[in-house]
């Protein structure tokens, strides 16, 4: 299996951060239209505001932009802003599906004056397409390479003026020329509490299901700063109050309904748990390997690593050290467990899990 991006998570997660097929199913729905509907990311929003203000004075396409960020965040979601603000047809493609650089050359082509080529997962692209791509972006030129061995030729090919919107949430992962070409590039950060909270009322609203204030914010709390985790904890939410309440989304409702679907007051889910306690209760905090924390909590090696320990890691419940997980205080608290004495208590809280990719900036409680 491959564990390598995003879609390393379990896709029945209710936590999990990619989406899945319900979540493509209401995206269309729920996805904000413009960049006065988007909500939170003030820097990036405010910075790519005038970026395309002024390519619309200038009358002109808007400068490449790239976007980074965890699954969720909203990348796609701003990608089809940019090209909704300028007015341009939007086409997408990702990174594996264009293998060949022959697969990006015929896209390139075809697209038209002003379009934006929307790249997702854009660190996946093939080695020679990479290098196609430098050259489309600098000078909306091609090289296309007709024939094979001493007898091949490159055959220049002008290509219409276009706007390439990259999107990664492996920053780290670009080679320096690729980031480099990009004119302006976003850091997607977590989302605060209170700006979950305004995508709830606005995704209830759309999906017609009353909210209180506190209900929201108790969704909010849950939904790990990720807005498309948010979307969906209200759907599940929903369904419990209008089969077991009035239909209202009431404080009480929804920490009753995410009770029922395992998802605590932080946002850790069954696995996330599991996790933590077998750390606390069956190795005292630790430090443990991974694959005995694996083994005892009868997962892969691959599942703790990758799919609990992140979250536990930027939350400061968990930190990873050369000699094991070690538990940090706020582990012990969480679980409502008093740490024994002389436990290696690993200071919690910073949470740089991933040096570099400027994706643990967090605004997190
Ligand atoms: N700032 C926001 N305001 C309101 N809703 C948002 C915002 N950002 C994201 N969403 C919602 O979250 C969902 C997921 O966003 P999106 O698909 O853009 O994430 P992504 O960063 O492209 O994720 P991935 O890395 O998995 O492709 C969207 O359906 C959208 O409704
Ligand atoms: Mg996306």
């Amino acid at each position: 299996m491959n564990w390598d991006d995003a879609t390393a998570e379990t896709p029945e997660r209710l936590v999990g951060s990619a989406a899945d097929r319900e979540d493509q199913a209401v995206d269309a729905a729920l996805r904000p239209k413009d960049l006065t509907e988007f909500v939170g990311q003030e820097r990036v929003r405010q910075q790519l505001g005038l970026v395309l203000q002024a390519a619309r004075k200038r009358g002109g396409t808007a400068d490449h932009v790239l976007l980074s960020g965890a699954p969720g965040l909203g990348k796609t979601t701003l990608s089809m802003i940019i090209a909704a603000e300028m007015g341009v047809p939007i086409r997408i493609t990702s990174g594996p599906a264009i293998q060949h650089a022959g697969d990006l050359a015929a896209i390139l082509s075809s697209l038209q004056e002003g379009e934006v080529l929307f790249l997702d997962e854009i660190h996946r692209m093939s080695r020679p397409a990479e290098e196609m791509l430098y050259m489309a972006m600098e000078d909306f030129r091609v090289d296309v390479i007709v024939g094979k061995g001493p007898g091949a030729t490159a055959i220049p090919l002008e290509l219409p003026a276009f706007t390439l919107v990259g999107a990664t949430t492996r920053a780290g992962l670009l080679p320096p020329p690729l980031r480099d070409r990009f004119g302006f590039t976003g850091h997607m950060e977590f989302y605060a509490p209170a700006e979950l909270g305004r995508v709830i009322h606005r995704s209830a609203a759309l999906l017609d299901v009353e909210v209180t204030a506190e209900g929201a914010s108790e969704i909010a709390g849950r939904s790990r700063g990720t807005p498309r985790i948010a979307n969906r904890l209200l759907r599940r939410v929903r369904d419990y109050a209008q089969v077991e309440a009035d239909g209202r989304v009431t404080r009480e409702v929804a920490a009753r309904a995410l009770e029922v679907y395992e998802v605590d007051e932080r946002g850790l889910d069954r696995l996330d748990l599991a996790v933590l306690r077998a750390l606390l209760t069956l190795f005292g905090g630790g430090p443990v390997g991974l694959s005995t924390l694996a083994v005892a909590v009868g997962e892969e090696r691959e599942t703790v690593e990758e799919v609990a320990e992140p979250f536990l890691v930027r939350e400061g419940l968990l930190a990873r050290t050369p000699r094991g997980r070690i538990a940090t205080p706020a582990a012990w608290s969480h679980l409502g467990l008093v740490a024994p004495q002389g436990a290696p208590l690993a200071a919690g809280g910073s949470g740089t899990d991933h040096p570099g990719t400027g994706q643990d900036g967090l605004f997190g409680p």
